[in-house]
């Protein structure tokens, strides 16, 4: 299938820890609509295959996906954190310089499966979302994207009917995201608060897992009750 690019947009994104399928398939999905978008890596030649093998399923994102190490990610103009939760916080330290000042995305959800069940774990500062924040405290963090499935978000050519539960203390920084994620076909940003609900929006993905598993699919949540047309973006 052709994905149809949209009209390019000047924002470079960059994602650390890409090469994983969240961050793949947010890379792709970022350049499917207009974004140039960074896969990062602590090893550039596996930046390299994860976007060739992106490429190859999608020629039409080829002039917007590149590739690179962490650091290159991290040189963008906004920056998604896309590794295992415990390695969210020191991947961004690592990079703390060029993260100082920008928009920085925390998608990590810290949960462990017990048996069939998932459960979330309580990270310091109570969510991960918090501990980047402290980690590298002149970052603008906020947290997004925890809830929408990798396998989704890699079907560039389908919309994913989701709700996208933004927050964060900066709310320039929420605006921006949110403007992001509006543009995703199907998607519809909330700014769902300060970043202290980082806890309960990863610790809600527990929920999505164990309904995935009871319901053999893979869920999205969707809020009824909110009448003002959230792409309006007023804080
Ligand atoms: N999978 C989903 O559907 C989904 C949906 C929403 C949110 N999330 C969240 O998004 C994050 C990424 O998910 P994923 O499934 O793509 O994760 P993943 O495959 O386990 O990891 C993503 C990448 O992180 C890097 N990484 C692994 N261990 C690391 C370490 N110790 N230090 C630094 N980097 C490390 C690896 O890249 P390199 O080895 O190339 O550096 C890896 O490819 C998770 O925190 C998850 O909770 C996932």
């Amino acid at each position: 299938m052709v994905v149809p690019l949209c009209k390019a947009v000047v924002v470079r994104i960059g994602i650390l820890g890409g090469t994983g399928p969240a961050g793949s398939a947010l890379a792709a999905r970022l350049a499917s609509i207009g974004y140039e978008a960074v896969i990062g890596s602590r090893s550039k030649y596996r930046a390299m295959e994860a976007r060739d093998g992106m490429v190859q399923r999608w020629p039409a994102i080829e002039p917007l996906l590149s590739y690179g190490d962490n650091a290159a990610a991290a040189a963008c103009d906004v920056v998604v954190i896309a590794t295992p939760w415990d390695s969210a916080a020191t991947t961004a330290q690592e990079n703390e310089a060029a993260l100082a000042g920008k928009v920085v995305v925390s998608m990590a959800n810290a949960l462990v499966r017990v048996g069939h069940e998932f459960q979330p774990l309580v990270p310091p500062r109570g969510s991960v979302a918090a501990h980047v924040q402290a980690a590298v405290p002149a970052a603008r963090i906020v947290a997004a994207f925890h809830h929408l499935p990798a396998t989704e978000l890699g079907h560039l050519g389908e919309p994913i009917d989701s709700d996208v539960l933004i927050c964060g203390d900066d709310k320039e920084a929420v605006r921006t995201i949110s403007e992001i994620v509006s543009k995703i076909p199907g998607c519809r940003p909330l700014d769902a608060g300060e970043l202290s609900n980082a806890t309960a929006i990863e610790a809600f993905t527990a929920v999505l897992l164990q309904l995935n598993v009871r319901y053999k699919t893979r869920v999205a949540p969707k809020l009824t009750g909110i009448k003002r047309d959230p792409r309006a973006l007023q804080a």
